[in-house]
Formats: structure tokens, C-alpha cells, sequence
């Protein structure tokens, strides 16, 4: 195809707002699916993401598209639609030339609409805004399309409105791609030059790369490397997605479509990269830069029995998600299992759904904390810590103030869209997150925007939740990272029956600490089964404890009679040592469920 034909381009689209539908409707049109196939949702591939009616893997297609008397090809791009995988959408959305941003007719721009746009924005890309849904009764196209014109300084003449549901306008949608979306601007004699904006793994086939040609071309047989490791591989096999994969001999500059090359893991190929011929090296596509992990748990398997079947099980999964960074890790209750880190809760929370349902794999997690950073102060603790600037993960890490010269926490910037009856409650929520406020602006008569800066622990748990429950769900939130701040923090440990817990243990902020603390002994109170002896719940810092929960005891403690050389007394506690561990595990178990 001339290059002139082509158009690449994404839908990007707050959750829910009809992107796969949309997609579907443009690949029945292109007779890329038919229409039997209808409402399947052929993109989502992933079984969770049919369940959750959620996008977390790009999927890609090229279409082909007759318009007056030219055949176009268009490739679209499909999207990760939710705030984890921002990074993602970005790289996606490196590959195009421009994008459909789809806004709920009734909804109006939601937040995750606004980063989407800026994202967009910056690459300096042709946005074409759609407006969906307008068959629904409460639509009201109008409203959107003045939001539109004032926040995004786009005509309101631009919009196009449609049902992607009933399939009213979806032609015009793809006539205004043809129209308004340049071609790429690229050279087919240039030297072969590739962004890889997506790759998954194949048990039989290896690393399947998904690539866009912003030069030269590609044949079965080249010898190609990844710039990013340097690394050599051979075309084995290259082709377009339809989006299933079709095999062909060669792709050009402008092109869409995978790669396969003998690659072992996705880390092999990892989205941003730039991939070029040995013969011709060129220089890398700027920006990449590998997904960091924001949020890290610890995971273990329920029974240690079933460590080496969850082992591969692990393995397995990040083969296909290079965005997870895996640790061994192993605690005195739990046994041996990792510390992971994942792009945010949804993303942790995705994985460990897979795990049970591609792996039959039952696991416990523990309490998700974000990545700390300390500065060290005394030659000891930089030389055991091995560097003067740490990162910890893990609570049971945490240096002590005496060797600490500051500490810091991750901080993001979240955007929040509400109407404005709800104001009040979230400007209390936010303070209460010890949240600052950066803006405040109206972006129709009764919606605002609110932008904050948050500690990203103070969002982690269960911000999101609060905020739709106490919006009636009309809020919507996003957030994106803004590095660290200094921070007062401290290890709280959790002691049971005066023996501290590692698998209990949190960070938490000084001014927070007795909140938490009180909160955890009681949530610990609630959880912890009462047993035949009684339980003390302590939080404390250092020996300082600040906080404190009793469980009673079933009925009179017999056992408190007794005295040291009571033969059944040692029996007992014996017996009860062993079984500490499952006890342990059980409470962890508890832990569990309640974050
Ligand atoms: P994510 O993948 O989670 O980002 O969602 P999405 O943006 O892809 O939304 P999706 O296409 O899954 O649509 C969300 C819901 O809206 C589904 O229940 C669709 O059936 C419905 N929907 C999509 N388009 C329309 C439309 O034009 N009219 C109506 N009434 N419903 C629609």
C-alpha cells in the first residue's frame, strides 16, 4: 500500500465509554469480522478483561477500507484503558498519527478522558472526538460537546456523534479517519526502523511483538536487534493482524503488524523499543523507558506443597507481562514465595486473578505498600545496604531513623471529575488522604475538575472506592506519577501476644501512625477467631506501643494454672508451637481478605 493510504490510529476513551464496541463496529464495517461475531468483542482477548469489562492488553488490527475509489489501510491500535497502564496507552498511541477520543453522550468527560487527551495532546496527534451513546435516553450530546469545545479548545464542529451500539454514524467515523488523520511520514527507503508498542508470549512460538514501521522494511530471514539490549535475533515470522494473525513475506514503513523472532521473554521486547536491522543501525526512538512498578505485595502459596507448581505458574505469567518485577522473598509464617511489583492495584489484582483462573493456583497476598526511598546517613548502613539512596519494598526492610537522613514517599497527581454537589465530601476525603489541592475548575455548569497532589500510599487501598460510594459513582479519577516528597515515616509493627508479626508489619506517615495502628489491632480484633487463650493486638513504634486490642478467651483459661514443671502444660505449648505456623498463616489469611 502507498504510504498515502495508510492511517494509523487508536480510540482512547474513559472506562466504559464504548471503546471495544466502537472497534468492533469499525472491523465489521472493514469486513475484518462478521457480523455473527457481533458484541464478542474480538480485541478483548483475555478472559478476565471479558469479565471485567475492562481493556488491559493492547490488541491491534489492520483494516482495509474502501473510500471513494481507494483502498486505505487502516490500522488500528487498540488501547489499555485503565490509569495502571498509562504507560501503555502512551506508547500505543506513539505509533499513530491520531486518535478517536470517545465520550459517553450521557457521562460527558470523565477523568480518565482528560490524561487520555493529554497524552494524545502532547504527541501532537489529529484527536478526533467522537461522541457515543447517543441512542441513550438520558443523552446529551449538546452538554458533551460544549465540554468538549471549553476544555479541550476543540470546535464543537468537529464532533461526530454516534451509537457505536446501533451502528448510527460509525461510516462517518471511519470517512473522518481517511479525512482529517494524516498519512505516517515515513520512508520506505530509510533504513528499517521499528517501535515495538506491545509483545505477548506464545508457549510454542516465543515473544510475538507487535510493531510499527516508522521506516524502511522487513523480510523473513533479516537479522535484527532490539536497541534497548543490543541483542540479535532472525525474522521468523512477520504479518498483519486482522486481527488475527496473517503471515506475510515482508512489511514496509508506515505498516502495522507483529513479529516473531526467536525472542524468549517479553522482557526481550519491551514496549518503546526500537527494533532495526544489523546491517543499518540506527539511532532508538526517544522516550523508552522500562514501566515501574508502583505498588508491591507479597505472594505466597496457600500450602508450601504447591510452591514449585506456583513457581512456574509466576514464571509463566510474566513471561507475558514484562511490567511485573519479581523477588524472592520468604517470611517465618508463610514460607518461601516473592515480593511483586505491579503497575498499580488493578494490575496486582488482574495477576492474581489469572493466577487462579489460567493456573488453578490459590495464593495469599499480602497488604500491597508502595516504594519508599531513604537516604542513608552512617557509613554502616550504606555499606549494609549497599548504596546511600534505597528503595524499600518491603516493611520488614525499613531502616531505622538513627540511619536515616530523610525519607520519601511517591507522590502522584490525581485528577478528579465530579458534578458539584459532591464537593465537600471529596475536598474532606482528600484532606483526610493528606491530599493538596493544586486546581479547582468548573468545566460545565455543574461539573468541576479538581486536581490534587497525593501521597500514592494514601490511594492505594481503598481511595477509589470511597470516592464513588460517597459521589453516588458519579466521580472519576485518574492519576499520574510526580516522584517523591520527604516524608516522616515509621515501621509499624504489629505484636501478637507480644511477639511482633514481619507479615503485619506497614509503613505508615507520622501523622497517620495512630490512626493506623488503631485501625489495624481493631480490623485484627474483628478477624482473628477467638481462641482458648487470650490474644493481645498491639501496634506499636519501636517499644513505643500506641495502640491496643484484647481478644478474650473462649472460656477460663485453664492453662493459666498451671505452672512450669506441668507436664501438659508443656505438651500443650509444644503442640501449640507447631501449630503457630498455621495459625499464622491463617491470620495472614484474614489479613487478606480484609485489604
Ligand atoms: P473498557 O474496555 O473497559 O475501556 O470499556 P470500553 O470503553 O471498551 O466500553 P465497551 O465498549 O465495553 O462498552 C461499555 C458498555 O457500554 C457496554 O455495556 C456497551 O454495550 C455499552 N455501549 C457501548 N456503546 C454504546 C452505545 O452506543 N449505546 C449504548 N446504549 N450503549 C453502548
Amino acid at each position: 500500500y502507498p504510504v498515502e493510504n495508510v492511517r494509523n490510529f487508536s480510540i482512547i476513551a474513559h472506562i466504559d465509554h464504548g471503546k471495544s464496541t466502537l472497534a468492533d463496529r469499525l472491523l465489521e464495517l472493514t469486513g475484518a469480522i462478521s457480523k455473527t461475531e457481533c458484541n464478542k468483542q474480538v480485541l478483548d482477548k483475555l478472559q478476565v478483561e471479558r469479565e471485567r469489562g475492562i481493556t488491559v492488553k493492547a490488541q491491534t488490527a489492520s483494516l482495509f477500507y474502501r473510500h471513494e475509489g481507494q483502498t486505505y489501510l487502516l490500522n488500528l491500535i487498540d488501547t489499555p484503558g485503565h490509569v495502571d497502564f498509562s504507560y501503555e496507552v502512551s506508547r500505543s498511541i506513539s505509533a499513530c498519527q491520531g486518535v478517536l477520543l470517545v465520550v459517553d453522550a450521557n457521562q460527558g468527560i470523565q477523568a480518565q478522558t482528560i490524561a487520555n487527551f493529554f497524552l494524545a495532546f502532547e504527541a501532537q496527534l489529529t484527536i478526533i472526538p467522537v461522541i457515543n451513546k447517543i441512542d441513550l435516553k438520558n443523552a446529551d450530546p449538546e452538554r458533551v460537546e460544549k465540554q468538549i469545545e471549553k476544555v479541550f479548545d476543540i470546535p464543537k464542529e468537529e464532533c461526530i456523534k454516534i451509537s457505536a451500539k446501533m451502528g448510527t454514524n460509525v461510516d462517518k467515523v471511519l470517512q473522518e479517519v481517511v479525512r482529517r488523520i494524516p498519512p505516517p511520514n515515513v520512508n520506505v527507503e530509510d533504513p528499517f526502523k521499528a517501535l515495538v508498542f506491545d509483545s505477548t508470549f506464545d508457549h510454542y512460538r516465543g515473544v510475538i511483538a507487535n510493531i510499527a514501521l516508522f521506516g524502511g522494511q522487513v523480510h523473513k530471514g533479516d537479522r535484527i536487534v532490539s536497541a534497548h539490549l543490543g541483542k540479535t535475533y532472525d525474522v521468523n515470522e512477520i504479518g498483519i493482524l486482522r486481527p488475527e494473525e496473517h503471515p506475510t513475506e515482508s512489511l514496509y514503513a508506515g505498516q502495522v503488524g507483529y513479529i516473531i523472532a526467536g525472542m524468549k521473554e517479553v522482557k526481550e521486547a519491551q514496549i518503546g523499543d526500537t527494533l532495526f536491522l544489523q546491517k543499518h543501525p540506527v539511532e532508538p526512538m526517544p522516550g523508552f523507558r522500562s514501566a515501574k512498578p508502583m505498588v508491591f505485595a507479597g505472594m505466597y502459596p496457600v500450602d508450601q506443597s504447591e510452591y514449585s507448581s506456583l513457581k512456574s505458574a509466576v514464571e509463566k505469567l510474566t513471561l507475558n507481562d514484562s511490567s511485573v518485577t519479581v523477588n524472592r522473598d520468604s517470611s517465618p509464617a508463610l514460607g518461601a514465595g516473592w515480593r511483586l511489583g505491579f503497575l498499580g492495584l488493578l494490575h496486582l489484582d488482574v495477576f492474581n486473578q489469572r493466577l487462579e483462573q489460567e493456573y488453578d493456583a490459590s495464593v495469599i497476598v499480602t497488604a500491597p505498600t508502595v516504594p519508599y526511598k531513604a537516604l542513608l546517613s552512617s557509613t554502616k548502613s550504606i555499606k549494609e545496604y549497599g548504596s546511600e539512596d534505597i528503595t524499600i519494598v518491603n516493611p520488614s526492610h525499613f531502616p531505622d531513623r538513627s540511619q536515616v537522613l530523610n525519607y520519601f514517599e511517591p507522590v502522584v497527581i490525581g485528577t478528579i471529575i465530579t458534578p458539584d454537589d459532591y464537593i465537600g465530601k471529596i475536598i474532606t476525603l482528600c484532606l483526610n488522604r493528606r491530599a493538596v489541592q493544586k486546581k479547582l475548575v468548573y468545566i460545565d455548569d455543574h461539573r468541576v475538575m479538581m486536581k490534587y497532589l497525593f501521597p500514592l500510599n494514601e490511594i492505594v487501598v481503598d481511595f477509589y472506592d470511597q470516592l464513588k460510594s460517597l459521589s453516588s459513582g458519579y466521580a472519576s479519577f485518574d492519576y499520574e506519577d510526580a516522584g517523591y516528597q520527604p516524608a516522616d515515616l515509621i515501621k509499624m509493627d504489629i505484636l501478637l501476644n507480644g511477639k511482633p508479626v514481619e507479615e503485619l508489619a506497614t509503613i505508615a506517615h507520622k501523622q497517620k501512625a495512630y490512626t493506623v495502628g488503631k485501625t489495624m489491632c481493631e480490623r485484627l480484633k474483628n478477624s482473628i477467631p477467638r481462641q482458648l487463650f487470650e490474644i493481645a493486638i498491639q501496634a506499636a513504634i519501636g517499644n513505643k506501643v500506641i495502640a491496643r486490642e484484647t481478644i478474650k478467651a473462649y472460656r477460663k483459661n485453664v492453662l493459666a494454672k498451671c505452672y512450669g514443671g506441668d507436664i501438659t502444660r508443656k505438651m500443650k505449648l509444644l503442640k501449640k508451637q507447631a501449630e503457630g505456623k498455621k495459625k499464622m498463616r491463617k491470620i495472614v489469611l484474614h489479613m487478606k481478605m480484609m485489604v
